[in-house]
């Protein structure tokens, strides 16, 4: 009797688990908090390889680094899930209206991305996929950023 019982229990606790692994669904208030840090890793490790390209770090470092970038960007097409908008957030409402030109925008940061991470270890070359990424930023930033307060 008790064992039936329990593997009535088990058999709930799995089906919620797996239908909350089927549908992730997170709080507004945390999936702002979760795209500022990522933004922030973006932002950081931007700042790094802005350093590496001044000749104010160690070119060694841009592989490792750039593949930091790589692996960030696939990450950012994430942080915006619908309905995360709002007045805590600088994420503009049109993301969601002007899904099309925000995923272009996401692949250009991706590709930017890619290339300089090939580019690392050549000076020149890293210098203009340095800019190109960077290019890449505004390029989401100014249609979809509200300006800073
Ligand atoms: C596809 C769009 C997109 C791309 C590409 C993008 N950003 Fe952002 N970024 C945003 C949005 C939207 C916000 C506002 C996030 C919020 O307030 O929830 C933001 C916020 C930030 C912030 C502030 C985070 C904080 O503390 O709140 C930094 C720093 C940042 N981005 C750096 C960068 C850099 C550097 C790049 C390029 C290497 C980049 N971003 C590429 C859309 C993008």
């Amino acid at each position: 009797m008790i064992s039936k019982n329990i593997r009535f229990v088990l058999a709930f606790v799995a089906l919620t688990f797996a239908t909350a692994l089927a549908t992730p669904s997170y709080a507004t208030e945390d999936a702002i908090k979760y795209r500022k840090g990522v933004m922030k890793a973006v932002g950081g490790t931007m700042g790094s390889l802005a350093a590496i390209m001044k000749g104010k770090a160690s070119m060694s470092h841009a592989p490792a680094l750039s593949q930091a970038m790589v692996q960030l960007s696939k990450v950012v097409p994430d942080v915006f899930p619908e309905g995360s908008g709002g007045n805590d957030t600088a994420a503009k409402d049109n993301i969601w209206a002007e899904k099309d030109k925000f995923a272009a925008a996401v692949k250009g940061f991706q590709t930017a991305a890619m290339n300089i991470s090939k580019a690392s270890g050549d000076k020149a070359a890293f210098g203009a996929a340095f800019k190109a990424l960077g290019g890449s930023c505004g390029g989401c930033h100014k249609p979809f950023r509200k300006p800073k307060k």
